[in-house]
């Protein structure tokens, strides 16, 4: 069966992820094509995964789906250059922010648009993406996008586009959540004696065990933290400091200042 061609506008960092990923999934580097106008970045790329290297007109004449991998501040940009060239191919767009009604006006027609939310995991191929279709997408379309970002980690459709903003306040800047708080405990660990390499594996290592845990135990994270509680234990004097600190209120208000920066920042792309 002829495979479909993919052709990626940017060579960045989540681009290259996820032509790694679909090249390690069995995806033939001939059916991917990468264009960047920095010459070095798509040099790396198509050195180190022997796809072909093309050119904007090229990637947008052949191929079946384009996936826009560029900063959202240059998103305009790229969408106006692409306006006249493109056929009606199925768009999508991995940039935080920038909504499909915005893409569609850029791009100058109605078009079939799947918006995504990855994460930075996404380059180690761990990544978590929230995925939007607007209207025009059909199924094998979706398919297709989902089979893409699958290349990356974990994959979650859903059906309104305004999930997206929670999306990027739980999983798109939630690695930096974790990030602090193992740098909160490395630092404590430290400042207790341990020494900065042996705190800092030990960490590390609890941090990569307990999400394994997590993802493979029938339990819930709540019951998986029962067990580790015995009453009049360790765990329960830590874990009755992070509840009488408001740990749970602390990370509500997290969330939903991130959601509504998301919100703030959309808007801006949006005027
Ligand atoms: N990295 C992540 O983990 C992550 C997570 C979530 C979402 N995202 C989204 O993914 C998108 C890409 O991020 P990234 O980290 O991969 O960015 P990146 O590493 O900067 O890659 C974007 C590439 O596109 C190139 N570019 C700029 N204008 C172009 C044009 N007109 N035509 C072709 N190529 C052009 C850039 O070149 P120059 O460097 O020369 O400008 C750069 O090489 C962003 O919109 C971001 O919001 C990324």
């Amino acid at each position: 069966m002829k495979e479909t061609v993919i052709g990626f506008i940017g060579a960045g960092n989540m681009a290259s992820s996820i032509v790694r990923g679909l090249i390690e999934a069995g995806k033939k580097p001939s059916s991917i094509f990468v264009t960047d106008i920095d010459q070095s970045k798509l040099e790396t790329l198509t050195d180190e995964t022997s796809i072909k290297p093309a050119t904007t007109t090229e990637v947008c004449t052949f191929a079946e789906v384009l996936v826009l991998a560029v900063k959202p501040q240059v998103m305009k940009v790229v969408c106006l250059e692409i306006a006249d060239i493109r056929a009606s191919q199925l768009i999508i767009s991995v940039a935080a922010g920038i909504r499909t009604t915005q893409l569609e006006n850029w791009l100058n027609s109605k078009s079939a648009i799947v918006r995504c939310m990855p994460n930075t995991p996404a380059l180690i191929g761990e990544g978590a993406t929230g995925l939007f279709a607007n209207n025009l997408v059909n199924n094998r379309q979706k398919e297709l996008a989902q089979s893409i970002m699958d290349a990356v980690g974990l994959t979650a459709w859903l059906s309104n586009e305004e999930d997206i903003d929670t999306v990027t306040a739980l999983s798109g800047s939630g690695p930096a959540y974790f990030f602090l708080l193992m740098e909160a405990m490395q630092e404590v660990a430290q400042e207790l004696g341990l020494e900065q390499e042996v705190a800092k594996n030990l960490v590390y290592q609890t941090a990569i065990g307990a999400s394994q845990l997590a993802r493979n135990a029938e339990d819930s994270v709540v019951a998986l933290r029962k067990k580790v509680t015995s009453p009049g234990g360790t765990t329960e004097r830590a874990v009755d400091e992070f509840e009488a600190g408001n740990l749970r209120g602390l990370v509500r208000n997290a969330l939903i200042a991130a959601k509504d920066r998301s919100l703030e920042l959309s808007e801006d792309f949006s005027n």
